[in-house]
């Protein structure tokens, strides 16, 4: 900690010295500690924008530069060279992992993708057509019943090891979810199979016949699964760490984080997207569309398009793009979606109200097109998104608990309402 401070004087003269904190990179801050204590001042900060709530070792974003570093690795080099159990152990412990340690921790993974039986039922209790999402947040809250041995977290072997569950089971949840909506028998993880492959096996195999998963899918997947697996401090890692910071299971924990991710401001955008490219048809559309995003009266909004911190490209959207290309025509897909896509970031990126407000696409916008030609239905997209920052969760969880100063979450607020007065009987109103 540097010995550097910002002195703020307010108007009634009170001064506050205030703690200038500065990490590895990215903007210095101070440390609010005292203020309200100095001053009897709070701070405004709608959204958060430009607040940190925690300091983190785990992912790094340069907005301007569209740079975006996870353990200090930049997302180019491990969507190039990694995979995504590799990067779910870099998340969660700091360093690559040796050949021993991938070995270990992709069996131990591995060993951890079935579900209990009961929880078979419960899922089947939903109807047909409930919203993947829904159900999802419904049943990994409830994986906290079956574990509930093994949920000291005070513990940190019990912390970790509830982090391992978690990472093996979205995707078991997930086919779960997809067979209940398809009336399709829910299928067993075949550990034989690596991680995204085991995924389309229980999604799309069927007891009546033997299921090889497409190799470009299965690889498509692993990538997307990367470049979604960590974002610093977005809405859904935010709640994970606040509903944490209260001593909730992990469980509860990751279960608020896919109930914040289902915004269609957040991860629903991905299924928004599609539905927004539904929407406008046809290349010839574009413009009105273009135009209602900008029409302050219209709530429409270009969906996969502008981003709280990225105020250049999303690099994980132009890793995406590339990845759309090459996966189409490695599956033989011509998509029309794909084509009014890019003709759609064009003619934005030539408008001066996108381009002065650095509105660029961002990962949803091309992601679900990827998924669409991977046969995935649109309402699975933001689980696939699920399932991948359940890699990010829960390193940010365990990173919470072993930060020392961490405490219960719990901003304060601008007061607008009414003056104290005195209740009025309901004959006299
Ligand atoms: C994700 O935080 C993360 O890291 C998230 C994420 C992750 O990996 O966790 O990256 C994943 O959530 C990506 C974002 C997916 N959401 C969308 O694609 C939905 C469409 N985008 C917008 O809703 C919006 O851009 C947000 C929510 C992403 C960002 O909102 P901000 O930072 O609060 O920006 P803002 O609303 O203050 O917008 C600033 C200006 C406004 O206009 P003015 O008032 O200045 O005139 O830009 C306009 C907005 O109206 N604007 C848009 C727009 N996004 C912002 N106008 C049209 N279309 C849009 N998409």
């Amino acid at each position: 900690m540097s010995d550097k401070h910002v002195k703020l004087t307010v108007p009634e003269g009170k001064t506050a010295e205030l703690p200038i904190i500065e990490g590895t990179m990215g903007p210095p801050t101070f440390d609010l500690k005292t203020l309200h204590r100095d001053t009897g001042y709070f701070t405004y900060d709608s959204g958060f924008a430009a607040t940190a709530a925690c300091k983190s070792a785990i992912t790094f974003i340069d907005g301007n530069k569209g740079v975006l570093l996870y353990r200090g690795y930049p997302i180019e080099q491990l969507a190039e060279n990694s995979n995504f159990m590799e990067v779910a152990y870099l998340l969660m412990n700091g360093e690559l992992p040796n050949p021993e340690q991938y070995e270990k921790f992709d069996q131990e993974i591995t060993y951890h993708t079935m579900i209990h039986e009961k929880m078979r039922a419960l899922m089947k209790g939903f109807q047909y057509d409930a919203h993947p999402m829904a159900m999802m947040v419904g049943t990994v809250g409830s994986l906290a019943a079956f574990y509930h041995d093994w949920m000291d977290i005070e513990d940190p072997e019990h912390r970790r090891l509830a982090a391992i569950r978690l990472i093996a089971k979205m995707p078991t949840l997930a086919a779960a979810v997809y067979k209940n909506s398809v009336g399709q028998p829910f299928i067993y993880p075949k550990n034989s199979l690596n991680f995204t492959e085991r995924l389309l096996h229980m999604m799309y195999a069927v007891p009546a016949e033997p299921y090889t998963p497409n190799p470009v899918a299965a690889k498509a997947l692993d990538l997307l699964f990367i470049l979604h697996a960590d974002h610093e401090q977005n809405a859904s890692t935010s709640t994970v760490r606040l509903v944490g910071s209260t001593g909730a299971n992990p469980f509860a924990c990751v279960s608020a984080g896919i109930a914040a991710l289902w915004g269609p401001a957040h991860g629903g955008a991905n299924e928004a997207v599609l539905n927004m490219l539904d929407e406008i048809g046809d290349v010839s559309n574009i413009d009105k569309y273009i135009a209602k995003a900008k029409d302050k009266n219209d709530p429409f909004r270009l969906m996969g398009f502008g981003h709280r911190v990225y105020k250049n490209f999303d690099p994980r959207a132009t890793i995406i793009r590339k990845a759309c290309h090459e996966v189409l025509n490695e599956l033989g897909i011509d998509d029309p979606q794909l084509d009014l896509a890019m003709k759609l970031e064009e003619i934005a990126l030539q408008d001066d109200y996108f381009v002065s407000r650095k509105l660029y696409p961002n990962v949803d916008f091309y992601s679900g097109i990827i998924y669409k030609a991977l046969g995935i239905p649109r309402n699975m997209f933001t689980v696939m998104f699920a399932i991948a920052r359940t890699v990010g969760w829960v390193s940010q969880w365990l990173e919470q608990y072993d930060t020392p100063d961490t405490r219960i979450g719990r901003p304060r607020q601008v007061y607008i309402g009414p003056k104290p007065r005195d209740y009025v009987p309901l004959d006299k109103r």
